[in-house]
């Protein structure tokens, strides 16, 4: 079904972003119908290109970023029609009057702030002053949101001034994922899980954001960042909130964001001995991180794995781990849901058998499985053995399953929805940075330097320790 007409000014219209996910993203949804023939999509930005120009550019971006078997020219054609492009000065005050006049007042108008926060206020400054943007319009903010606590105070508070709370759409894309999506179904559509879905059935959590690549490129960014700012104010705290919330009464933006505010509320201050920090070293021909970040005497962490906990009467006594970083031995992200064994066993210990487990895999294969166990078939007595209950989308999907939606492209359609349920509130965002501020102001007052690891190893030993100690172990980093 096709979404109301819009006008979407995509700001930063030439970045990388807009590149490699806003562009191609839409152009999906054009081919799976949902745009409206007369949606139009305007690019703006500071280089001197036009119309042509800029369908060039967006032709470019389908071509290396959207899956061949959907290169149709007619297609292609026909939605680059849609597009447009505006040059315009974030800073001065050159463009603004006629990007007011081209603007439609009688449909949805989205404006995507794809653009460093440094220019958030004054774009939405201008949005204001040149009457382009109004009441109902809608804007659209990237991560980085803030950098701490002040300045993401700072930040809402000057997008507060021009538009109102229900009209900002800050964007995680870790919301738009697939399964991540989906962990709300499992949890809240189903009977089975959430009688369990507590301490005293559930052991701990594992959640691991691991990737194989460096920070090469963006060592600027990053090295002012780290895995700290970079992934766990953000992606991995959202994942512990989908997980870890109070059933909402509503799937409405509020209820569920006021469910999520709850339990970053509830995390506990984590004591140094619970955090480890690492480095990538050099491996071969591939630099350091310290090459990649050009710094040599960073001490930003471009691994991280920490013992979380989360205060209240669900959760006391269950410890979440979270971990991610870069450079790591395989791309993958997943959540692990361990359960603790049965209170009472009548079958004979096993060596290394495992408990129930139910794991979510994000990336790079969508999907779920459960791990339970049953008898070894044959005639060899009880022996035990665990068998997974698989739920592959790919397998689910058949055909389909390259055709799962990429989270930009669906967040941007709920943009255009009017629906904030997957984009994160300002006080969510700000919670979030209370937490984090603390542990990385510990680490500035001990003089803490991050520990060394090789590439393509799962992080450094200590970060195994962390749950060896407690007998407990991380799942493999594998394909
Ligand atoms: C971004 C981070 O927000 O998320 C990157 O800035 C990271 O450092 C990326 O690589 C990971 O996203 P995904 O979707 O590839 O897991």
């Amino acid at each position: 079904i096709p979404v109301d007409p819009f006008d979407l000014v995509i700001f930063g219209g030439t970045g990388d972003l807009a590149k490699r996910k806003i562009i191609p993203g839409l152009y999906r949804r054009f081919v799976a119908g949902q745009m409206p023939e007369d949606a139009r999509i305007i690019g703006a930005a500071r280089s001197e290109l036009d119309n042509d120009g800029y369908r060039d550019f967006a032709r470019k971006a389908i071509e290396k970023y959207v899956h061949a078997k959907n290169h149709d020219k007619d297609k292609v054609r026909d939605f680059l029609k849609c597009l447009s492009y505006f040059r315009i000065d974030a800073l001065g005050q050159d463009g603004w009057k006629d990007l007011a006049k081209i603007i439609r007042k009688d449909v949805v108008q989205a404006f995507y702030f794809s653009v460093g926060p440094r220019l958030f206020g004054e774009l939405a400054k201008r949005l204001h002053k040149y009457k382009i943007a109004g009441p109902d319009s809608r804007i659209v903010v990237e991560k980085p949101f803030g950098h701490d606590l002040e300045s993401a105070k700072a930040l809402n508070a000057e997008l507060a001034e021009y538009f109102d709370e229900t009209q900002i759409y800050r964007i995680d894309h870790y919301l738009g994922k697939e399964t991540v999506q989906n962990l709300m179904a499992v949890r809240f559509a189903n009977i089975l899980f959430e009688p369990l879905w507590n301490s005293q059935y559930i052991d701990h959590i594992q959640i691991t954001v691991s990737e194989t690549v460096g920070v090469s490129g963006r060592g600027g960014y990053y090295d002012k960042s780290g895995a700290m700012r970079d992934m766990v104010q953000n992606h991995l705290m959202q994942l512990l909130c989908l997980i870890a919330m109070e059933p909402p009464a509503h799937f409405d933006p509020d209820s569920v964001r006021d469910e999520k505010l709850k339990v970053i509320r509830a995390l506990d201050p984590v004591p140094a001995e619970d955090i480890v920090r690492g480095q990538y070293r050099a491996e071969g021909d591939q630099p350091s991180y310290i090459e990649d970040a050009e710094n040599p005497d960073s001490r930003t962490e471009s691994f991280l794995a920490m013992k979380v906990h989360i205060a209240n009467w669900r959760w006391n006594g269950t410890p979440f781990y979270l971990r991610t970083g870069k450079r790591l031995r395989a791309r993958k992200s997943e959540i692990a849901v361990v359960f603790k064994e049965p209170p009472h066993s009548i079958f004979e210990p096993q060596e290394g058998r495992r408990c129930n487990e139910l794991i979510i895999h994000l990336q790079p294969n969508e999907g779920m499985d459960l791990r339970v166990t049953i008898k070894e078939p044959g005639p060899g007595g009880m022996r035990l053995m665990d068998v997974a209950l698989d739920m592959s989308f790919a397998e689910a999907l058949g055909e389909d399953a390259e055709d799962i939606t990429d989270a930009y492209e669906r967040l941007i359609m709920d943009v255009i929805r009017g629906n904030q349920t997957l984009f994160m509130r300002g006080d969510e965002v700000e919670a979030a940075w209370a937490w984090v501020d603390p542990i990385i102001q510990g680490w500035i007052d001990r003089g803490d330097r991050p520990k060394p690891y090789d590439a393509g190893s799962s992080g450094p030993e200590d970060a195994l320790m962390l749950m060896h100690r407690e007998g407990r172990r991380w799942r493999e980093i594998t394909e």
